[in-house]
């Protein structure tokens, strides 16, 4: 079984943060696997990078692999945390999400393939709440808003009830909740493309590592934190985080508006968005790296002074 989390877009990260002819102070805001590191250190001798990551396991395995290398840094925490306390820097990565470490992991509960204990914590600090604790603390009415909101899943007050007419679905582990999700669903839902579970565990895991939180308050935070002429890239995995990502820029940028036919860059603003639609994988990276079939990447620049 292969273990390691393959980088996605990794020519298009290296050609938005070229050129690398310079001593970069570059951030890699989600090391993960510390794939887009590597690449940033091979191109680059005299850069320096702050590797963070909310999750100390990874954190551990990315020491392992990027060695004693005095150019890297590594921080554990949020990066919605710690960007506002660090910088200038010349670029910042952000590869949201999970990487396949994760999902390939049954005992962190973030896969509905593999049996185990629902947890879905990014940060295992003790005090942090699991899947499993925070379904059995709320209502049903709280927990069909959070699938609804954040798995924009249609069936979501069916599962709720489901859930919450047995409470052992989450006690009982991964396997035992995607089956309590799928028995919920409508027969003709359960033949789809997706496992019918998909959704429902995206928003739990959404609302348990408080996701979409740390992407908008992340994001401004790396904006802050950029140098003049520096530049943020971010790849996002679904819909509801490529749209804050798209309306952060656009905002920053001097509009605030989502209408594509209103320009983004207002003169004379500080920033700039460089790429006006999302950058996606090419065919033959979507082939090779399933996992980066829904990848989007955006790029906001800061104008020199
Ligand atoms: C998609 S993986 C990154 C993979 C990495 N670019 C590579 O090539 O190996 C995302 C990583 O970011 C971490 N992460 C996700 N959200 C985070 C946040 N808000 N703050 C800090 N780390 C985060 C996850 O723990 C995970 O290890």
């Amino acid at each position: 079984m292969r273990l390691e989390h393959i980088p996605v877009m990794p020519d298009e990260v290296v050609a938005y943060s070229a050129p690398f002819d310079e001593q970069l102070r570059i951030c890699d805001a989600t090391l993960g696997g510390g794939g887009h590191t590597a690449r940033f250190l091979e191109l680059c001798s005299h850069c320096s990078v702050l590797g963070i990551d909310a999750d100390e396991e990874m954190i551990a395995r990315t020491r392992g692999r990027l060695g004693d290398d005095p150019r890297v840094h590594i921080v554990h925490g949020w990066f919605d945390e710690i960007l506002p306390e660090r910088g200038p820097f010349d670029r910042i990565l952000m590869d949201l999400g999970v990487s396949m470490v994760h999902l390939r992991d049954p005992s962190r509960g973030f896969s509905l393939r593999e049996d185990g204990p629902l947890d879905m914590r990014l940060d295992g600090r003790p005090g942090v709440e699991t899947a499993e604790q925070l379904i059995n603390r709320i209502g049903e009415r709280e927990l069909a808003d959070i699938i609804y909101r954040y798995g924009e899943e249609r069936y979501s007050r069916r599962i709720a009830a489901a859930i919450c007419r047995d409470r052992r679905a989450a006690t009982a582990g991964t396997a035992a909740f995607a089956e309590t999700v799928r028995r919920a669903v409508p027969p003709a839902y359960r033949r789809g493309r997706l496992h019918p579970a998909t959704r429902t565990f995206q928003a739990i895991r959404i609302a348990v590592n408080d996701e979409l939180g740390r992407v908008e308050r992340g994001v401004a935070a790396a904006a802050r934190a950029l140098a003049p002429g520096g530049r943020l890239i971010v790849i996002s995995f679904h819909s509801l985080e490529d749209r804050i990502v798209k309306h952060s820029f656009r905002a920053l940028a001097g509009s605030s508006t989502s209408d594509p036919k209103i320009p983004m860059v207002k003169d004379g603003g500080e920033y700039v968005v460089v790429t006006r639609k999302p950058v996606v994988p090419t065919d033959e990276e979507r082939a090779e790296n399933p996992a980066s079939r829904s990848a989007k990447l955006r790029v906001l620049e800061k104008r020199k002074e």
